[in-house]
């Protein structure tokens, strides 16, 4: 049984799913052919960049769980703590604890609690002024543990160069901290079975 991304998960999300399972009913319902053309459709609306795993249609991980978030935020003066307008690594951290606490409200109806992360890497430096997406996805599930993917990236930067005020909108974003960790719901608050 297929199942679309949840319809808030942000529109990018919902028209690449969509797309996807238009393809596929399209296709004849034929995953196998569906995988044939998917590169293409990707290449033609530049899809990549809104995905962390491939589509749950060929992802038998993702259809299980295919539960995903993103938010995106401006990071503000008031984050920089080190010279050179440098932001602090634990920001990005705080973002995702935010996203992690949706996709549980999402699964469970209950914000839940992060137990560990096992990996975090930060790949590029974040300043004042960028503009952060922070994506979620929800990989696997224990009895009350749910394991998570996270990636933050950069879509707009401040173009201090040019003018005061001038910023440019990433054509490719730039991946800036990618994460892994494990949440819990302990099972008297799980709200949903
Ligand atoms: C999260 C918390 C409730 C877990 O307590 P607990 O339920 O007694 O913990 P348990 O040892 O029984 O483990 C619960 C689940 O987490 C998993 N888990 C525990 N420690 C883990 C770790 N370090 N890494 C991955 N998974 C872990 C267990 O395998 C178990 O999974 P399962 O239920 O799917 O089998 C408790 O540790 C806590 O309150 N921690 C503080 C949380 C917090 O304040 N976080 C920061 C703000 S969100």
């Amino acid at each position: 049984m297929l199942r679309a991304g949840a319809p808030d998960d942000g529109s990018e999300w919902v028209f690449a799913e969509s797309g996807y399972l238009l393809l596929y009913a399209l296709l004849g319902g034929s995953a196998q052919r569906t995988a044939s053309v998917i590169p293409m459709y990707e290449a033609l609306f530049d899809m990549k960049k809104y995905f962390i795993t491939d589509s749950a249609i060929l992802n038998p991980t993702r259809r299980r769980c295919n539960m995903k978030s993103m938010i995106r935020v401006r990071i503000s003066a008031a984050d920089v703590h080190y010279g050179g307008n440098l932001v602090d690594g634990a920001k990005m951290l705080q973002l995702f604890g935010d996203v992690a606490t949706e996709l549980l409200i999402r699964r469970d109806g209950d914000e839940g609690l992060f137990v560990a992360y096992d990996s975090v890497e930060f790949k590029a430096p974040v300043y004042a002024g960028d503009y952060i997406e922070a994506v979620g996805e929800i990989v696997s599930e224990g009895n009350t543990s749910r394991k998570m993917k996270f990636e933050a990236r950069k879509v707009i930067v401040p173009r201090y160069d040019l003018s005061e005020s001038a910023c440019d909108m990433l054509d490719e974003p730039i991946v800036v901290c990618i994460a892994s960790g494990t949440c819990v719901t302990p099972k008297d608050k799980q709200r949903k079975g």
